[in-house]
């Protein structure tokens, strides 16, 4: 195998210092030919919108070789697991959500990980002790490992919907794991806060780090060899290469027996996946979620993801105001507002519904919506609010005496957009949970497994506790993920997602109203501030936020109360969301917009600029 990685001398990116197993070479590092990193495009033809260019790129090659939006989706998702492996892949699941021209029709797939049959409620309990696993030992385990739903998604799409095949739309993601790309600022950022779980396993430290066991030089170029032969035998074998076949017995040994390198001294856990999990897996059509606001329809994922039902009722809760009659600041007011309700409600009713019934009907009734929007006054709530009671006859503001359920949130994932010439249009979030997953890269195989079965609760709030998101045989984990795609008089008017974990659904909500009711183009309301009220009682803000007036008389007036949003280890990580969406202008044209800034910039691409 040739060197995986290439320094090359002059490169256009800061070089990172410890590069003592790079491959030198005189030539200068390049973009690929015709690279245009922007945020925003307008034109016709077809669009894209993803968080890194050769995979947009793959997207606009796709729908101008004949493919549709669902083919041009695989195309960009595939090659994200390229050059974003460590919040994308083959390794991971997602949820897609698609407007089909012909049919007028929204429709979904759930493609999220699926817990293994031997999982019970106890998943995440310490056998010793009885009590939850701190979250990194859950984390950098077996056990956190789901069975992936990608591969399955984009095989169910392309076969349902697609113009081309499987194996056609994997091509462009097989020549950048074979040809290599270029190291970006964003890519190392995300190794240094991953790399002590990269660091743990082999097959990772092999892939992704220098033989010091460090992240790799910016500006250099990784190949990835494995994942183009992964790739291709998909391509030759079909999703059954993985499921039932090969692939899948490599990723269950990979968690039943983690590649723990010799000298880590982490206590790695074994997982419970077997093949039969694995070749079992079943990526699920769904009846999208739909509400009407401000006279479009609003349409979503349903459970698993609380995605569709959290952004539907917070919706349904702030139509009962004139947002856009408003100060900004009572307008922001009443979005932080209905945003605290309908995660109290969330956290409540909400897990994957093939386990329990979910009260998806009245989470996104109107009138249900109404018996949350009478608690809100003058002042903000005090949080946590206690859920509320989506089950009709509904009464005067009632609320349940249920204990908030914890909850853990996530924090990275990506969103991807697509629409062609016919007016297909495919909305997508997927991921592989924490940057890195679990940290696992299944040996020889150049892809890293999901941690995402952490979504799970560990336990109940209260052993007596309703939790609709404890772990089970088969279950598929709450999700936060929210593709959306919004009609206006039954065509689309604009698609938009995010990733963030839980702070997907308050960055979907905070654009829609930002486009739909404040009236800012849908670059504007991606790139504008965010502050993420979660019914927790300081509400996660940017900096670019917290320095705003509006943040001081939200507090002074309101007595809303905010917590710069900080993570572990990045400055990077004060952003919440590299959202992701697509415009559709009057004549037939797409604006796409990617993110201008947040984690290194995305990018935007159509098919004829104008
Ligand atoms: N893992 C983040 C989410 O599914 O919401």
């Amino acid at each position: 195998m040739q060197a995986r990685y290439v320094l090359r001398i002059g490169a256009v990116f800061a070089l990172a210092a410890g590069t003592s197993a790079a491959t030198a070479s005189a030539t200068p590092a390049q973009h690929p030919p015709n690279y245009v990193k922007q945020a925003t495009a307008t034109g016709t033809g077809g669009a894209v919108a993803s968080a890194e260019f050769n995979a947009s790129k793959a997207g606009i090659e796709t729908l101008r070789s004949g493919g549709n939006a669902i083919d041009a989706a695989v195309a960009v998702a595939s090659t994200l697991g390229v050059t974003e492996p460590f919040v994308a892949g083959a390794g991971g699941g997602g949820y897609m959500v698609i407007y089909l021209a012909k049919t007028k029709q929204v429709v979904t797939i759930d493609g999220r990980e699926m817990c293994a049959a031997a999982c019970t409620p106890n998943l995440f309990l310490d056998p010793a002790t009885g009590k939850p696993l701190a979250f990194e030992d859950a984390r950098r385990s077996g056990l956190s490992v789901g069975v992936p739903g990608m591969v399955a998604t984009w095989d169910k799409a392309v076969k349902a919907y697609g113009r081309k095949s499987l194996g056609s739309n994997l091509k462009p993601a097989i020549e950048v794991a074979d040809h290599g790309f270029t190291v970006t600022p964003n890519f190392v950022d995300q190794e240094k806060e991953a790399l002590a779980d990269l660091q743990t396993f082999t097959s990772s430290r092999k892939l992704f780090l220098t033989k010091d066991g460090q992240p790799l030089p910016a500006g250099s170029t990784l190949r990835n060899p494995d994942l183009a032969h992964t790739y291709s035998e998909i391509a030759k074998h079909g999703a059954s290469y993985l499921y039932g076949g090969p692939l899948g017995n490599d990723i269950a040994r990979a968690v039943t027996h983690p590649p723990v390198w010799s000298g880590s001294t982490f206590n790695v856990r074994p997982g419970l996946m077997t093949a039969q999990d694995v070749a079992n897996y079943v990526a699920k059509t769904r009846q999208p979620t739909h509400v009407n606001y401000r006279g479009l329809d609003v349409y979503g994922m349903p459970p698993s993801s609380s995605g569709g039902t959290t952004t539907g009722e917070a919706l349904n809760i702030l139509n009962g105001w004139n947002l856009s009659g408003e100060s900004r600041a009572e307008a922001t007011f009443h979005y932080l507002e209905a945003s605290r309700l309908a995660f109290a409600d969330r956290n409540a009713y909400v897990g994957d519904s093939d386990y329990q019934p979910v009260p998806v009907q009245g989470l996104l009734d109107p009138a249900f919506a109404a018996t949350r929007r009478c608690l809100v006054g003058n002042k903000a709530l005090t949080s946590p609010v206690a859920p509320g009671i989506p089950f009709a006859p509904y009464g005067t503001c009632p609320t349940s005496k249920t204990a908030a359920n914890p909850v853990h949130e996530g924090t990275q994932t990506n969103h991807l957009v697509v629409a062609d010439k016919w007016g297909n249009v495919v909305s997508y979030t997927n991921t592989i949970e924490q940057v890195a997953g679990s940290g696992i890269t299944v040996p020889g195989r150049g892809f890293l497994l999901n941690n995402e079965m952490t979504d799970f609760d560990f336990a109940p709030a209260t052993p007596s506790t309703y939790d609709p998101n404890l772990p089970a045989p088969g279950k598929r984990p709450r999700s936060s993920m929210s593709p959306t795609i919004v009609l206006k008089a039954g065509a689309p008017d604009f698609t938009l997602g995010s990733p963030g974990g839980a702070t997907i659904i308050t960055t979907v909500l905070q654009t829609l109203i930002n486009h739909v009711d404040f009236g800012m183009s849908l670059p504007q309301a991606l790139a504008a501030p965010r502050v993420s009220q979660r019914n927790n009682a300081k509400a996660d803000a940017e900096p670019a936020f917290l320095s705003t007036d509006l943040a001081k008389v939200l507090t002074s007036q309101y007595g809303e109360q905010f917590a710069a949003k900080t993570g572990p280890v990045l400055p990077a990580d004060s952003f919440i969301g590299n959202a992701t969406g697509i415009d559709f202008l009057p004549g037939g044209r797409f604006q796409a917009a990617a993110e201008p800034v947040r984690s290194g910039g995305g990018s935007a691409l159509v098919v004829n600029p104008q």
